[in-house]
């Protein structure tokens, strides 16, 4: 199955992630992200994921740039809740309903659109009820400014909670071999509540293609070079796992990208997997893991070679891990 539904909207099960065309991930060309949207678009992909922190606020401009002629053709999703300070400092998480309104007004303008098609949460607030939170962002539904609603990276049962104020269209988690944690109860959550999944991280920050470059030579501003699983003695163990994987990509006949992605596509078919990239050629071959199929066998090989917990490290540093709603 290549699509899914969102409401009455069919979306191709591959979305682009656009955060690192403006953030974490070092240093990009903006013509050129601007030229890979463009591609992916044309290739058929739908969905593309922003945050208003990303750059921070410089990755919803570029998306405002790239969809000027092309608003019709794109599901734009897109983030509130992590405050940053223009310098990139991180000022904690916000929720209140005041904070919602207003940063979905920011994000509108910055996009230059008249609607968000998905409107996340991206982390809950621990200091204000996920109630009055999805209040505020139903009201946006009511206005217009909204059609979806999303949260990213809540527990299940924040999940269900919020689902009971307002319908939840989507969950966003950290989701692949690597990073399973959505199987202890997120997956199911989304199962009984009609809940699209949007796995973000789906190739572990380009760790799990192989052809990510030791993050050692990475740039300064390069999150991954401090990245707990991909540093230190965790680098050589995640390695390992990595290069067994790559072995059996090719065995199956396709890029290790195509296998990471094929087998969170394979999890549940309301997945939705958005990795992100600079490159337009990348945007075919990621594409194109939809029509890598995986058998039983196929899937017990690789749940064998990545278990639950899997990876030596954490996804994020402490503030990182603080920040998840579990
Ligand atoms: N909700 C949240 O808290 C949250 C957190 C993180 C990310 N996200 C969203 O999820 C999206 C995807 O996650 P991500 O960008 O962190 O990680 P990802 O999709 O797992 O990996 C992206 C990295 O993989 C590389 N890559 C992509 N396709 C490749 C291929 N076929 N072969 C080799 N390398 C490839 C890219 O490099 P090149 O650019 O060089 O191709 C990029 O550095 C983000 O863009 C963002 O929208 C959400």
């Amino acid at each position: 199955m290549k699509t899914l539904t969102i409401g009455s909207q069919s979306l191709v099960r591959v979305g682009l992630g656009c955060m690192g065309m403006s953030d974490f991930y070092g240093p990009t060309d903006e013509a050129e992200c601007i030229r890979v949207i463009h591609h992916a678009l044309d290739q058929g992909i739908q969905m593309l994921d922003t945050a208003d922190m990303y750059g921070p606020w410089t990755n919803e401009r570029l998306l405002g740039k790239a969809l000027r002629d092309r608003r019709e053709q794109a599901f734009l999703a897109t983030k509130f809740g992590v405050v940053r300070q223009e310098d990139g400092a991180f000022m904690g998480i916000d929720g209140r309903p005041e904070y919602v309104l207003k940063s979905c007004d920011d994000s509108l303008k910055r996009l230059g659109v008249d609607h968000i098609d998905l409107y996340y949460q991206h982390r809950v607030d621990p200091q204000v009820d996920i109630e009055e939170t999805v209040g505020a962002m139903a009201r946006l539904v009511e206005a217009g400014k909204v059609r979806y609603l999303g949260l990213s990276e809540a527990h299940p049962n924040t999940l269900r909670r919020a689902h009971k104020v307002h319908a939840i269209a989507a969950l966003q988690s950290e989701y692949s071999l690597w990073s399973r944690d959505p199987e202890l109860g997120h997956l199911q959550a989304c199962r009984e509540l009609g809940v699209v999944c949007v796995a973000y991280s789906p190739l572990g920050r380009g760790f799990l293609t192989g052809k990510l470059p030791n993050p050692g030579a990475l740039s300064d501003g390069d999150y991954r070079k401090t990245a707990p699983r991909m540093s230190g003695s965790n680098l050589a163990e995640n390695q390992k796992f990595v290069d067994e994987l790559g072995r059996l990509a090719k065995e199956h006949g396709c890029t290790t990208a195509q296998l990471a992605l094929a087998w969170v596509l394979a999890q549940l078919p309301q997945i939705m997997a958005i990795p992100g990239t600079t490159k337009s050629h990348r945007i075919d071959e990621n594409l194109a893991a939809l029509t890598v199929s995986l058998g039983a066998s196929e899937l017990e090989k690789l749940n064998e070679l990545a278990p639950l917990g899997v990876a030596a490290g954490e996804r994020y540093d402490e503030y990182g891990m603080a920040i998840v709603n579990g």
